[in-house]
């Protein structure tokens, strides 16, 4: 079976690691340090910050199963690309970000994916792009620290695992469906019963209102208006609202008094909005960035 490599650094190696042993086709993630002066070094060595190494994973993958572009794209997921020399609470030129390739050709698929985040942030990234130098594993007791240490410190937050799952999972379940009403109701489910927040659902456009689909949880309102409530605002303002406390949203509709946190992410074909994903919280503040971000992808399979 063909197999192609590719070392990504995202920050501390022990979360990138757990990361990349979860997207379906990668067959190994190796914690080790990249591109700095001398022959194995020691993570004491490395942790002086003088050696010029970077904490980097070598993550070993079956191109048939998973491409490049789209681990560079998961690799975009999990780092701050405008932080130099910092992911997390990790400060050092061994935490910065990078990519490097040991072939030649993946280098302008990888280019590819940096111009669309770089056209994102509207700004240059701080991720390097070069060629690998050289890669020498970590001791053992950094590889899969995170399985060895489920409590153990990691720079990510720990939802991004499942994630990264569920979101893969969504694209190969609904991968051969294609009613839109019975790819929504599948997705909501999938959320609902993997993240285990409290209603989520799927309001869509219907000529000048949102109007209920699919959805998990308790019964709730049928209609709402354009600008109405979270949902209608998130349509209006074309944005995902991250609402950390519904009794602070001016407007708020309140199907159920036990929702405290809410987010509401918009469903787009061409640009435009033809529906929402709403998924209320009976904790307050449930939902950060990476709620949103992870959830932007998930409506993008729609
Ligand atoms: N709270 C939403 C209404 C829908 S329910 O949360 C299911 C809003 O303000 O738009």
């Amino acid at each position: 079976m063909m197999e192609k490599s590719i070392y990504f650094a995202g920050g501390c190696f022990w979360g990138t690691q757990h990361f990349f042993t979860q997207v379906n086709g990668v067959k190994s993630a190796v914690c080790g340090y990249a591109n700095g002066h001398k022959d194995n070094p020691s993570y004491e060595e490395v942790y002086t910050d003088t050696t010029g190494f970077a904490e980097t994973v070598h993550v070993c993958y079956n191109p048939a199963r998973v491409s490049l572009e789209t681990l560079t794209e998961l690799f975009f997921c999990i780092i701050d690309p405008l932080s130099l020399n910092r992911q997390g609470h990790d400060e050092g030129t061994r935490y910065r970000t990078g990519i490097y390739y040991t072939d030649a050709e993946d280098r302008p698929v990888i280019e590819k994916v940096y111009a669309r985040e770089e056209a994102k942030a509207g700004v240059p990234l701080v991720v390097e792009l070069e060629p690998l130098q050289n890669f020498f594993p970590a001791e053992e007791r950094h590889q899969d620290y995170l399985d060895k240490n489920p409590d153990g410190y990691c720079h990510l937050p720990l939802k991004t695992f499942r994630y990264v799952k569920l979101y893969q999972d969504t694209q190969l379940i609904l991968a051969d469906e294609p009613d839109p009403i019975a790819r929504m109701a599948e997705m909501a489910a999938l959320i609902q019963e993997r993240m285990g927040f409290f209603w989520t659902g799927f309001y869509r456009v219907v000529a000048d209102e949102l109007v209920l689909g699919p959805f998990q949880g308790p019964s709730a309102c049928l209609r709402i208006g354009y600008g109405k409530g979270v949902c209608g605002s998130a349509w209006k303002q074309n944005r995902t609202l991250v609402v950390p406390d519904v009794e602070e949203f001016p407007g708020h509709i309140a199907c159920s008094s036990l929702s405290q946190s809410e987010i509401v992410v918009p469903v787009r074909k061409d640009g435009t909005v033809t529906a929402v994903l709403d998924i209320d919280s009976r904790e307050l503040a449930t939902f950060d960035a990476t709620d949103a971000l992870w959830l932007e992808k998930m409506v993008s399979i729609l």
